[in-house]
């Protein structure tokens, strides 16, 4: 038996092993434009879902610009390119964030990964594998930009979080990553929208219903919002001490918000179904799958 082969089987009978427990449900954060507040949202959301007494693994997925772990002030040694290239386990590219998120870098292009040859690929799933139990929560944060990668990590996640403002330009470009989704797939993914730094409560609600009516009328698609985040300086203030904002201003309106935010996500995934249908290694089967496929 080639060794591609018996590692086959033994994924296999991991996941007949793990099939019990629940897996990490795995939820992308993106919104098309940039400078939005993804990362900010990202990482808040993750510390109000522990609060919650959830356990949460940030996977960050944006290669060109400024990540998360300059948010938390901490600097990854590793990160998912090591796991692939067999230099690391992944239980060793998992930061400890100083604020009890569990931090992973991408460090990786998911192109990349169709390129490489099979055992190693098989290896690297493998090893995904293992954590696919570990967390609640695997937020994947992506980067600016809608291109066939994040496609593929929308339609591999189990549901996605479109963040917003109220600029035009960002409500075009939410509208247009809902509308490419649906190009590649036959499915009803599951979106859910954040509306960011509106300046008043008339007009988040406003922004809501904009991308709530294009959504219904022109791609038949239902799409819950799940709370605003208002213009708040705390958020500046945050990023320039490298300190979520809502550890170092847990009163302030997005901290609020942000906690409003999760408890009402949270009951949304129960409601829904509370069992990832994924999990992290079919969530990379499953890219590595459509690499292949398009
Ligand atoms: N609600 C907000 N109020 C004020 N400033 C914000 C808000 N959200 C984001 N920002 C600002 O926008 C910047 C970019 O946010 P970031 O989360 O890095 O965006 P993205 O990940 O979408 O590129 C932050 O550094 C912060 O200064
Ligand atoms: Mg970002």
């Amino acid at each position: 038996m080639d060794q591609a082969q018996t590692l086959r089987d033994y994924m296999h009978r991991f996941h007949d092993q793990q099939e019990q427990k629940p897996l990490s449900r795995i939820i992308t954060i993106t919104s098309g434009k940039g400078g939005v507040g993804k990362s900010n949202f990202s990482l808040n959301f993750a510390l109000a879902l522990k609060e919650f007494g959830k356990k949460v693994v940030i996977l960050d997925l944006d290669l060109s610009t400024a990540n998360i772990n300059i948010l938390m002030g901490i600097r990854p040694r590793y990160s998912l390119a090591d796991v692939l290239y067999q230099r690391k386990s992944i239980w060793d590219v998992i930061e400890q964030g100083t604020f009890g998120i569990e931090y992973i870098a991408g460090g990786l292009e998911m192109e990349d990964l169709s390129k490489i040859d099979q055992t190693k690929v098989l290896l690297f799933l493998s090893q995904l594998q293992e954590l696919q139990t570990y967390a609640d929560f695997i937020l994947l944060d992506t980067g600016a930009g809608i291109s066939k990668e994040l496609v593929d990590f929308i339609l591999a996640s189990d549901e996605t979080i479109l963040v917003t403002t109220p600029e035009p330009t960002s409500i075009a470009d939410s509208y247009a990553v809902m509308k490419t989704v649906l190009r590649y797939t036959s499915q009803t993914p599951t979106f859910f929208l954040v509306v960011n730094r509106a300046r008043s409560y008339l007009e988040a609600v406003e922004t809501s219903r904009a991308m709530k009516n294009a959504s219904s009328k022109f791609l038949k698609m239902p799409l819950k919002t799940l709370g605003f985040l208002m213009e708040d300086e705390h958020i500046y203030k945050s990023v320039k001490s490298q300190m979520p904002f809502l550890i170092a201003y847990p009163k302030c309106s997005a901290s609020k918000s942000i906690k409003e935010i999760a408890y009402s996500y949270l009951p949304d995934v129960n409601r829904t179904s509370s069992v990832s249908t994924k999990g992290l290694h079919g969530f990379f089967e499953k890219i590595l799958s459509l690499g292949k496929s398009s």
